[in-house]
């Protein structure tokens, strides 16, 4: 795993753009796994102001979004549906059609596990996955024990996590107890994966990761198996 280290989140934010904006210029069809969360919101505000001043083209490009909650409905406020739309899609020219987050109101939920997974396969996978990481270690919403071979599956939410998201809705009854999430063999077959983590709450996650092997029960630690992987993290976080 390499290891790029930056002053503060700014320099994280726009670090992170500028490899998304190298990959799309350069591939014009290019696809993009994408997180959502407190971290990457700055690499999105960067993307737009790219957008804007830099003119950077997403008309062709494809996402595909880690993760969404079960239950919320793609119009709730707090649905990953409606962060993406209001921190990134609706700023830039991506085409509606080349989005892809997973349907967390569906009425079968294997069936649109499996729907999600073959639609990665077929036009994916990503030439550049975003991740953040869980003070337990999870990416995407890949909880500790998660098989490496899991592929997009639904999930019951750590009571870390639940209580990590809390901040976002009005209680901690109202965060939903379930998810879908791109599994980890999922996320294994992005060509390339940035793994961001910012703040002194990351310090702890960034540490255990840095110094254990490879191991489910820290679902991060996996990411030491594939070829390409850049944590990319910050002085408060222990970079
Ligand atoms: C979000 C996701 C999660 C977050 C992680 C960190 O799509 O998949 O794994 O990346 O929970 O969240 P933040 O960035 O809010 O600290």
């Amino acid at each position: 795993m390499n290891v790029v280290s930056v002053k503060d989140y700014q320099e994280l934010s726009e670090y992170t753009c500028n490899e998304i904006e190298r990959v799309v210029r350069s591939t014009p069809h290019s696809v993009l796994g994408l997180a959502t969360g407190g971290t990457p919101l700055g690499t999105y505000r960067e993307m737009i102001n790219g957008f804007k001043e830099r003119n950077v083209d997403y008309r062709h490009v494809t996402t595909f979004n880690l993760d969404e909650y079960i239950g919320l409905g793609r119009d709730h406020p707090q649905s990953y549906y409606t962060y993406m739309m209001n921190n990134l899609f609706k700023h830039i020219n991506v085409s509606p059609e080349n989005i892809h987050i997973p349907n967390g109101s569906a009425e079968e939920m294997d069936s649109e596990c499996l729907r999600y997974e073959r639609l990665i396969e077929e036009i994916g996978p990503p030439d550049l996955q975003i991740l953040g990481i869980g003070s337990n270690g999870h990416i995407g919403f890949n909880e500790p024990g998660t098989s490496i071979t899991s592929e997009t599956h639904i999930v019951e939410l750590a009571e870390s996590t639940r209580k990590a998201n809390a901040r976002y809705f009005s209680s901690l009854d109202e965060v939903p107890q379930h998810a879908i999430t791109m599994g980890i063999q999922s996320i294994l077959k992005s060509k390339r994966i940035l793994l961001l983590a910012s703040g002194s709450h990351k310090a702890k996650a960034v540490k255990t990761l840095l110094e254990c092997l490879p191991d489910e029960q820290f679902p991060a630690s996996v990411l030491k198996g594939h070829g390409d992987v850049t944590l990319v993290v910050d002085e408060s976080a222990g970079g």
